[in-house]
């Protein structure tokens, strides 16, 4: 509850990924055929306008997860305006209390939001993600300071296999073995 008044009260400015983030992610969908898509921090919209055009192609739906209410309807509006509103499901609330999550598994999950709550969200979806699914996060680069314990998660782990994006943010793409 914490995470949810801090995120609606402070409007900090939002970094999207970049459009070679966006296309290498919506290459990874598509090539890998992914259709259950799950992110948590939806911000303005712009990573879900890349994973909605792949999911577009693969047949699949995204559902974002978006803690403040400015936001969600800025982002449904893009989508609307992007042909992906029936791609596309908004979420409002706090990913931690997000009710769906039993509803997996998903087969895609990426994660863009407080950068200290990366490794509880991770361990809270990693049991969702579907063997062969692709869980991906921003930020491993240039936050990566902030993200000790999570990127020891990913890259400890036997039944998990990550790979990094080299982009000045970075981007880890973490995929759970078969
Ligand atoms: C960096 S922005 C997301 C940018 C977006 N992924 C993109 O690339 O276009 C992070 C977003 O996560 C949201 N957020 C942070 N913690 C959250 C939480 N626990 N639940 C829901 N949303 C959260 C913030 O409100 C913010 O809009």
């Amino acid at each position: 509850m914490r995470l949810f008044i801090r995120s609606n009260i402070l409007h900090r400015p939002i970094h999207p990924i970049t459009p070679a983030e966006g296309e290498m992610l919506h290459d990874l969908i598509v090539k890998h055929g992914l259709k259950k898509g799950l992110e948590f921090g939806t911000g303005e919209g712009v990573s879900s306008v890349w994973f909605g055009r792949a999911m577009q192609k693969t047949g699949g739906m995204l559902t974002t997860i978006e803690a403040d209410r400015r936001l969600c309807k800025q982002a449904e509006e893009l989508f609307k305006k992007e042909g992906l509103a029936k791609v596309i499901e908004v979420w409002r609330g706090n990913a931690f209390d997000f009710p769906a999550l039993d509803k997996g598994p998903f087969d895609f999950i990426f994660l863009d939001a407080e950068k200290e709550d990366y490794a509880p969200l991770f361990r809270m979806s990693l049991p969702r993600l579907a063997p062969g699914g692709l869980f991906s996060a921003h930020n491993t680069a240039n936050l990566k300071s902030h993200l000790k314990e999570f990127l020891s998660l990913i890259q400890s782990n036997p039944g998990l296999s990550t790979q990094f994006y080299g982009s000045k943010a970075g981007v880890s793409l973490t995929f759970k073995n078969t």
